[in-house]
């Protein structure tokens, strides 16, 4: 992947699939929160093609200037923050939110800190708010590609938290947090965009 801190080039690559998906589902004056915004590439691009949508950028405080620095030059009237979020320390940030966006985060964050995101998903959202999660998934443990075998060793290398999530374990705790499988969309480059809705009941 050819990227530095604040440009990425799968970000660059992603962003129009990732674009056509979305707008089979997102519609109106609806509140988005994006976990782990990164670059922002992804929030420019899309708060520009979903004009009623108010689109909130979080990632850890660490990684908020250069989202900052961008937001406040490309000036979206629809898209704010960032909001200091890193799961596993912080709640998400005030008011209700629609639709749930992350990109490229669950293979980074550990699987504690998943478990952590499902169950906030689940006591945040309310019946009918969507989840997208975009990214590399592996299907009963097994890779669905060398290139993201190889994408795992690199990420346990780096962090031997990380690695490339199990596409049923997803599934299984987001059920178990209220959650229902909507679709499973394949993706260029050996990706997936995952879509759970948030079903009446509460379970925990
Ligand atoms: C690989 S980058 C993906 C960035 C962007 N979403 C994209 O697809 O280009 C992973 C992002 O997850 C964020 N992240 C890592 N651990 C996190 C945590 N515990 N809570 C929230 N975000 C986290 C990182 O700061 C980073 O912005």
């Amino acid at each position: 992947m050819n990227s530095n801190e604040n440009h990425s080039q799968a970000a660059e690559n992603n962003k129009g699939p990732i674009l056509e998906v979305l707008k089979k589902y997102i519609h109106g004056e609806k509140r988005l929160l994006e976990i782990g915004t990164g670059t922002a590439q992804h929030a420019i691009y899309f708060t520009k093609h979903f004009g009623k949508l108010q689109w909130v950028t979080s990632d850890l405080a660490r990684n908020h200037l250069p989202i900052a620095t961008l937001l406040k030059k490309e000036k979206i009237q629809n898209l704010h923050g960032p909001e200091k979020l890193e799961i596993g320390v912080d709640d998400f940030p005030k008011g209700s939110f629609d639709f749930v966006f992350t990109a490229n985060t669950l293979h980074i964050m550990s699987w504690k800190e998943n478990k952590t995101l499902f169950k906030l998903l689940g006591k945040r959202l309310r019946e009918g708010s969507l989840v997208f999660f975009y990214g590399p998934f592996k299907y009963n443990g097994e890779f669905t590609s060398t290139s993201n075998s190889e994408f795992d060793a690199q990420l346990k290398e780096q962090n031997i938290s990380s690695g490339i999530r199990n596409f049923e374990d997803v599934k299984k705790n987001m059920i178990d947090y209220g959650f229902k499988l909507i679709n499973d969309h394949e993706m260029p480059a050996n990706n997936r965009l995952i879509v759970f809705a948030r079903e009446a009941f509460r379970k925990r």
